[in-house]
């Protein structure tokens, strides 16, 4: 099945508490943000939002330029029914991340949670690398949190690509510098155990 069919129908399947990757609040995201000091209008993209909650959180904190993208858009369409009238303040794209071409110098931050991680083709992670070093800007702030190697192998029957921080250092390349990182256990809503590398990054070319 080709990978936006595959999304599409993981989103058409279950409501989206239900989805392995479900927390009702992605609570070190927030906070990681919140650190960040960003002001209220410095453009923001989720990657791979899909329904997440994040969106209406950042909304509440008074965040005003927010990208979504993802591939599937029945995960756009639920994260806007719930959004209601808000969801007008968003920006949204239905878009595979490798293969957009995003705008130069677009974003302050670059918000990844269980996205990259499905990327287990070199050119896909190349794809998605180049997006990331055009569209953030100079001094920007990547979040980016992805299997650990403890993780299972798969995620949504999808195989995935574990990352230790050397590796994901590695392949994000030298221009990201770390400025942060831990583990994080989290138990899909069917009690699977995942353990997640979270990541923070400058980006510095
Ligand atoms: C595991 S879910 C994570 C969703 C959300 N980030 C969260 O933490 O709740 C992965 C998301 O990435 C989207 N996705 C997968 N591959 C993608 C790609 N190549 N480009 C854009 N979105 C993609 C899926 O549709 C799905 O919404």
């Amino acid at each position: 099945m080709r990978r936006r069919e595959h999304w599409e129908q993981v989103y058409s399947s279950k409501p989206s508490d239900r989805l392995g990757w479900y927390k009702p609040r992605l609570q070190t995201s927030l906070e990681w943000i919140t650190t960040l000091g960003l002001g209220p209008g410095e453009p923001v993209i989720d990657v791979g939002g899909g329904a997440s909650t994040l969106i209406d959180d950042l909304l509440d904190e008074g965040y005003s330029s927010i990208t979504v993208l993802d591939i599937a858009e029945p995960a756009l369409d639920l994260l806007k029914a719930r959004l209601g009238e808000k969801s007008t303040a968003v920006n949204w794209l239905c878009a595979d991340i490798t293969r957009i071409d995003l705008p130069e110098n677009a974003f302050e931050l670059w918000h990844d949670r269980a996205v990259f991680h499905f990327l287990t083709e070199a050119k896909d992670r190349e794809r998605y690398r180049e997006n990331l070093c055009r569209a953030l800007r100079p001094g920007g702030h990547l979040i980016i949190g992805t299997f650990a190697p403890e993780a299972p192998p798969k995620c949504s029957g999808l195989p995935v690509q574990r990352y230790d921080l050397d590796l994901l250092r590695e392949t994000l390349g030298k221009e990201f510098e770390l400025q942060r990182h831990q583990k994080e256990m989290h138990v899909t809503p069917g009690g699977v155990e995942q353990m997640y590398l979270y990541c923070e990054f400058r980006f510095a070319p």
